[in-house]
């Protein structure tokens, strides 16, 4: 015992390199952290009552948006295709809110959580009509719209039943049809806000100008990474177009990206991603440089609960501000999209 409180007073920290050493790595790795985490809404603004539905969001970033919503009052909707796993969400929502308001004032532990889960599969618009018209009947109108949902390297082989190549269809034609079904609802909010989930792969997207939304040799020629890369543009380019067609209304539709989120089952069906030996490799590398989905989720919050964005519509987000478009001579393709526009609300 002796020995060692001897050792520990003539122990000289600078007669060595490593606790400096150690203290910058851990410093780079603090500042790394905080900077790939992005920003946290910037506001905390309660949502009490207004009606907000998310698509896909029994995992991943979707939950953690919904969540937040729930938090912040509003009554939550979840659109989800495997409603085992939707129906769980809900469930821990309500457990982990009902816990925090429990620790909380009495005022807010009064405040009875709405959080409920509906099925909504993407791959079939007649299950995006039978969503979109229970909503419309059981509810007096719809404040958000969280078009989230998504997948990524799918099989692009085959078709979805409508005919369509499933990126396309999950990630944006179903949204789309959604969002037009309930624009009706959404105008009558007083603030109706939808919000589509992109991603900055849309900037590797490929359009074939003879055929802009793929519909023909597209499923089968192309990766499903370009698959993806087409359906995530064509979020982005409607969302300008659709923010046009509104103007003037109570309705502002934007569109954001969630930045590079790890612990989601985004890339499930990766290639790379699917062997475990990559996973544990590059699980330090992912832990560094990317979101956790709490953090994902922030921009999405953010665009549905800012009073500052109320006239602000059909501009591309990230977690600190609008950012123009940068393919404007793609501009070009929204007399096209809005062709589907019509087909969709026919
Ligand atoms: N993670 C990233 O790095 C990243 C980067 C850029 C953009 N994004 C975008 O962010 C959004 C959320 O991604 P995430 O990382 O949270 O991925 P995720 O964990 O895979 O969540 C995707 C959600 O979409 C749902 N979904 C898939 N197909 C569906 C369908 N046919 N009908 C209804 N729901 C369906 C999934 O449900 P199931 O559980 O039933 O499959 C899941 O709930 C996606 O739009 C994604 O493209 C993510």
């Amino acid at each position: 015992m002796e020995k060692i409180s001897s050792v520990l007073e003539n122990a000289d920290p600078f007669k060595t390199w490593w606790p400096t050493i150690a203290a910058v790595i851990v410093g780079i790795i603090v500042t790394i952290r905080s900077l790939m985490g992005g920003q946290r809404c910037p506001n905390d603004n309660q949502i009490k009552d207004r009606i907000a539905i998310i698509t896909g969001s029994n995992s991943g970033v979707g939950y953690q948006i919904a969540k937040a919503l729930a938090a912040r009052g509003g009554r939550v909707i979840l659109a989800c295709r495997n409603m085992e796993a939707a129906d769980k969400a809900v469930a821990t929502i309500k457990r982990k809110l009902n816990n925090a308001n429990s620790n909380e004032d009495e005022s807010n532990s009064k405040h009875k959580l709405f959080v409920e889960a509906r099925y909504l599969d993407l791959r079939s618009l007649d299950s995006v009509c039978r969503f979109a018209r229970k909503i419309l009947a059981e509810f007096e109108r719809v404040d958000i719209l969280i078009n989230n949902a998504g997948v990524i390297f799918d099989k692009t082989g085959f078709k979805t039943v409508d005919g369509f190549e499933q990126h396309l269809q999950i990630n944006y034609l179903s949204h789309f049809l959604l969002t037009h079904l309930l624009i009706p609802h959404l105008q009558k909010s007083f603030m109706g806000r939808v919000i589509n989930v992109s991603s900055h792969a849309h900037a590797s997207a490929k359009m074939d100008i003879d055929d802009p939304l793929h519909l023909g040799t597209y499923a089968s020629k192309f990766h499903a990474r370009d698959a993806f890369a087409h359906s995530k543009l064509a979020v982005l380019l409607s969302t300008r177009s659709l923010a046009k067609a509104l103007k003037g209304t109570s309705v502002t539709v934007n569109c954001c990206t969630p930045g590079l989120v790890r612990g989601t089952s985004h890339l499930k069906n990766s290639p790379l991603m699917s062997a475990f030996c990559i996973k544990v490799m590059t699980f330090p590398w992912m832990w560094l440089f990317m979101k956790n989905p709490f953090e994902g989720a922030q921009c999405a919050v953010y665009l549905a609960t800012d009073q500052q964005l109320k006239d602000i519509s059909g501009e591309y987000f990230k977690c600190d501000g609008a950012l123009p478009l940068k393919f404007d001579k793609r501009l070009q393709y929204y007399s096209i999209l809005r062709t589907w526009s019509e087909y969709g609300t026919s």
